[in-house]
């Protein structure tokens, strides 16, 4: 698949390269310095590319959203036209300084997205995953045991293109349901954060839903 990367940070970024690996072609775009992206595309050893993020989104089978809360709008304006596009957000709705969800409980970032680019197919994907273990789940993909990834959205084509780019970075794709699910994996994936880095488990932490019998 042909994947552009709108943020190409710690989630963007990592996760741009891992598409790559596994296959696909990516278009890293939104980061400070085109020097970044273009390392980036380097790093990542397939058919990677540094571009705009209209560039990224113009052949896109699906788009990675991978920015700030507070960047969301500036990155949809500079991205352009997203109809029909698959649209896959890890972008959780944070204040500025990372601390609180702003949003929640009877609505998610991801369904606010949806609003916003009505046209576009909006999945919630990866934002229950912290960052520094995209490379070592990666590594480990062969082994018959993967964490699971838990994924939401309401258009089943956008969610099996989530659930195939789930798969390929060494995840068991776990589908939650539509959208509004987000409203529950948002405030889940900080208590993943809180794991990771408050509490003594570090960034490795995984989950994995068994069947109790
Ligand atoms: N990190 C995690 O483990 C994690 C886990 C779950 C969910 N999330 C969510 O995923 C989203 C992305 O998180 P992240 O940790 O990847 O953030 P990040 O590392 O800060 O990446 C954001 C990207 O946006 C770019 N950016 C910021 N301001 C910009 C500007 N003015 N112009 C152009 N580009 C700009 C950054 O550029 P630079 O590269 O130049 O800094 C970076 O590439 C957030 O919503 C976060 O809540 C993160």
């Amino acid at each position: 698949m042909k994947i552009g990367i709108l943020g190409s940070g710690l989630m963007g970024g990592k996760l741009g390269i891992l598409f790559s690996r596994a296959g696909h072609d990516v278009v890293f775009s939104y980061a400070r310095s085109d020097q970044k992206l273009k390392r980036l595309a380097r790093d990542a050893k397939g058919s990677a590319r540094a571009g705009s993020p209209g560039e990224a989104v113009r052949d896109a089978d699906a788009v990675l959203l991978a920015v700030h809360w507070l960047r969301v709008a500036d990155v949809l304006k500079q991205a352009g036209d997203l109809s029909g596009k698959v649209v896959v957000t890890c972008s959780l709705p944070m204040n500025a300084d990372d601390t609180a969800l702003v949003i929640g409980r009877t609505t998610s970032g991801a369904e606010e997205l949806a609003k916003k680019i009505r046209r576009a197919k909006v999945v919630s994907a990866f934002g229950t995953v912290p960052s520094e273990v995209f490379f070592s789940v990666f590594e480990a993909r062969r082994k018959a045991r993967r964490p699971s990834l838990a994924y939401c959205g309401d258009d089943s084509r956008a969610k099996a293109i989530a659930a195939t780019l789930i798969s390929d970075i060494g995840f068991e794709p776990v589908d939650a349901g539509p959208l509004r699910i987000a409203r529950y994996m948002e405030p889940f994936a900080l208590l993943m954060g809180q794991l990771a880095y408050e509490g003594d488990q570090g960034p490795e932490v995984a989950y994995r839903f068994e069947r109790y019998a």
